[in-house]
């Protein structure tokens, strides 16, 4: 049961990035169901059109679109469909990532440079393809991060330092971008069940282990999630920019380290 009214969000158009899958499904779908007309990216075809099938059987309007963030020429085109087929674009959640466990000593140049390329500068590529449509009337962005780079993590040397360069977008673009009315946050989730970023990241004889570590004693919701970006992108948040909220049951800050535990 969501805590937002249904129809926080009538009238706006979004689109997510990711949206085929996991956390970014999760947006787009609460952000259908509060009322927005909710245009899916993914690299497959089929799974954002699961996605767009879903919210069109809930009662919602969508658009299911095959994309690789990686490509500005894929963006652009996303940006036309949207404009033909709502005349608008109000809230753009940049949800694609891509990660893996690796020690640093055995990632090559391209895996470092791919989780880069779709987490950091897929960001960029998606937030720039949208300024136009964005800035007719104002808007909102939420980049999804994580908290990896707040201490070490090891194994995650790119993941991480995809994440730091998003926080860091995202306050620089709070700024250069404030006074079009384009307000631009970061979601910062913790671990969060159900994902397949949790499937790559924490192998099931380690769950446990990692749930102990986390003070609220428990993996996050996807439906969680999905709750703090309806908050950044609903009037709630109005007067909120280049902010990094975070959604993670106070893991980080209880200073034990994630994924220390495979590391050993
Ligand atoms: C080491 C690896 C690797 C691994 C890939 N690579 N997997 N290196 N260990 N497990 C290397 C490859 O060897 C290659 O380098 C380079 O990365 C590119 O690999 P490709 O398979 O060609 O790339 P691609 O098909 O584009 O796939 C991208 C991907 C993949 C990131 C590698 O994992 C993917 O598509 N992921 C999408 C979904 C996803 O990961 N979601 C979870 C996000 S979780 P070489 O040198 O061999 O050419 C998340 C949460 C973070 O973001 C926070 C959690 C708390």
């Amino acid at each position: 049961m969501s805590s937002f009214r249904d129809d926080i969000l009538r009238g706006q158009v979004a689109l997510v990035t990711g949206g085929g899958s996991g956390i970014g499904a999760g947006i787009a779908e609460a952000l259908a169901a509060h009322g927005a007309q909710v245009a899916i990216c993914g690299r497959t075809q089929a799974k954002v059109d699961a996605v767009a099938e879903r919210i069109v059987a809930a009662g919602g309007e969508s658009l299911a679109l095959a994309a690789d963030v990686r490509r500005p020429e894929a963006l652009a085109a996303v940006m036309t469909a949207i404009e033909a087929r709502w005349g608008r674009l109000d809230i753009l959640v940049n949800a694609a990532a891509g990660n893996f466990l690796a020690p640093a000593a055995a990632l090559s140049a391209n895996g470092f440079g791919t989780v880069v390329d779709i987490d950091l500068k897929g960001t960029f590529n998606a937030c720039k393809a949208a300024l136009p449509l964005l800035q007719v009337r104002g808007g909102s962005v939420v980049n999804v991060s994580a908290t990896l780079h707040y201490a070490g993590t090891p194994l995650q040397v790119h993941a991480a330092s995809a994440k730091a360069g998003i926080d860091a977008m995202t306050r620089t673009l709070a700024v250069e971008w404030g006074p079009a009315q384009i307000r631009v946050n970061a979601l910062a989730p913790g671990p969060i069940a159900g994902t397949e970023g949790m499937e790559r990241l924490a192998p099931p004889q380690a769950r446990a282990r990692m749930t102990a570590q986390i003070p609220l004693r428990r993996f996050g919701t996807i439906a969680e999630i999905a709750e703090a970006a309806l908050f950044l992108t609903a009037p709630a948040s109005a007067y909120m920019t280049g902010a990094v909220l975070v959604v993670d049951g106070g893991q980080w800050l209880a200073g034990t380290n994630f994924l220390a535990l495979l590391a050993e």
